[in-house]
Formats: C-alpha cells, structure tokens, sequence
C-alpha cells in the first residue's frame, strides 16, 4: 500500500515538473528556434572556377565549393545563402558577423587560423604558374625574379610572388583579371591555385596560355567560420564527414574534376 502510494506521488511529482513545462515552453519555442537556424549565409569571392563562378545562363553560383557547402547544409538541416564578395573581405565579413561561413577554394594557413576556425580540410591544392603560350624563356619559378606576375589580393599566390627577388608584383581583385593582364602582355606570369589554371587553360585560356613548372607549394582548402562560433564549426565537421561517407563528396568531386578524389 505505502509502496503504490510512492509510486503515485512521484508520477506526480514528475508529471509536474516535467510534463507541465515540456507542455508550457518546449512547443512554441521550436518553430522560433528553426526559422532562426534555417538559412546559412555564406561569403565567397565567386569568380574562381571551378570552385565557384557564376553561370552564364541561370545567373546561379555553381562549382565544387558551391555543390560541397549545400550537401553539407542538406546534412546539417539549413539553407544556404551565398554572398559574393572580395576574397580579401571574406575574413573581415566572418568576424563582423556579417556572414556565417566562407567556402572559397580558401588556404588553411596558421595566419589566417589565428582569425577564424577552419574546419577539417575539403581539398588538396597548390600553387602553379602561368605563362603566355609562346614563352619559352619562363620554365619554372626560379625563372621569375626580375619578372612581372599578376596574383589575387590576398591570396597565398599574392604571398609567394612577393617572396621572389626583384620581381613586380600585380595585384588583382580577382584571379580572371590575373588572367586577362597576362594575355595583354602586362606581365610575364600568374602565380594562382593550379586547379584554377587547369580549368583555366582546359576553358578558355589554352589558346593564350599555359602551365609551367612543379606545383610551387602544396595547400589544403578549409571552410571558415568565426572564431567564436565554435558550435557551427563542429557542426560543418560533423556534416563534412557525413558527405564524405555517404559518397556525396566523391560524387561532386568526380562532377567536377572528372576523377575520384585523393585518398
Ligand atoms: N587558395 C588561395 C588562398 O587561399 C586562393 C583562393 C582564392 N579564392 C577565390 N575564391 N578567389 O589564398
């Protein structure tokens, strides 16, 4: 009797603090909590093809980065919102708040780590050099001291042509201005991300130039949030992984690349 009279006051007991405020707060709360969480903006400076561009026709943000971030915000249960901006003020916008996260074809570099979170590594790259189809004077980056080259601001190209003696340094807002100085003959080489070039020269550019030399570095892409949003870092991890497993990630990557990815 006393032990059923016990089990009958604790139901209660439970019924009122638990089943009550579940009751009370949990349900209106939701619908307020998702619409907050629905959309990530995301910053990228859409003019590197193939990671992002824009299409000619539908006007859309297409390429790897953009295909990636939306599997990812598919796993993660978001929208993404694609802002276009300067390179060199995506890192600027992240920490102002003005944009959740950036995907754009981005080094991981300490420098940049020290400023917002990277989240695990997307893409293996490096940095190549592009000449004028007919030079044959210019064959590796050695060859480049004392010469003009066109870069990206503030990319890890724009860093490692300022490291070369003697050399000009260009500098672009975007790499297809790069790309355009040199077919002008403004200057002698394009120190840029090699995939870029490759497409580059696969697209448009093999008539007017071409790729010389070993990679100059190897490099890693990472998506970037704020540094202190933590959370959605660990959550864009979590969602990487998952595309990864799921086959998502080679799909994309085969789509644009025409091969399966590094192991
Ligand atoms: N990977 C290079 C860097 O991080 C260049 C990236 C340029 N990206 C772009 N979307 N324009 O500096």
């Amino acid at each position: 009797m006393s032990k059923r009279l016990m089990a009958l006051s604790v139901l209660v007991i439970f019924v009122l603090t638990f089943g009550l405020s579940g009751c009370g707060s949990q349900q209106p709360a939701k619908p307020a909590e998702q619409s907050k969480a629905k959309v990530l903006k995301i910053g990228s400076d859409t003019a590197f093809a193939p990671f992002e561009f824009q299409d000619e026709n539908s006007k859309e943000y297409v390429g790897f980065d953009m295909d990636l971030v939306k599997a990812i915000a598919k796993q993660m249960g978001v929208e993404v919102q694609v802002q276009s901006m300067g390179f060199d003020g995506l890192i600027p916008a992240l920490e102002a708040g003005n944009i959740d996260a950036t995907i754009s074809a981005m080094t991981i570099t300490s420098e940049r780590a020290q400023k917002v979170n990277f989240s695990k590594p997307y893409y293996k790259s490096g940095l190549s050099m592009v000449v004028k189809v007919d030079n044959n004077t210019l064959k590796s980056f050695k060859d480049l001291e004392g010469k003009r080259i066109a870069v990206q601001i503030g990319t890890t190209g724009a860093d490692e042509a300022k490291k070369i003696k003697n050399a000009t340094i260009r500098e672009f807002n975007t790499a297809p201005e790069a790309f355009i100085e040199l077919k002008n003959g403004g200057v002698d080489a394009v120190v840029n991300d090699l995939p870029v070039n490759e497409y580059y020269i696969a697209q448009a550019g093999g008539k007017d130039a071409k790729i010389v030399g070993e990679p100059l570095t190897s490099e890693e892409y990472g998506i970037a949030t704020a540094k202190k949003n933590t959370e959605l870092a660990d959550k864009i991890n979590k969602a990487l992984d998952e595309v990864k497993k799921n086959g998502e990630y080679e799909k994309i990557y085969v789509k644009w690349f025409g091969k399966k990815p590094p192991q």
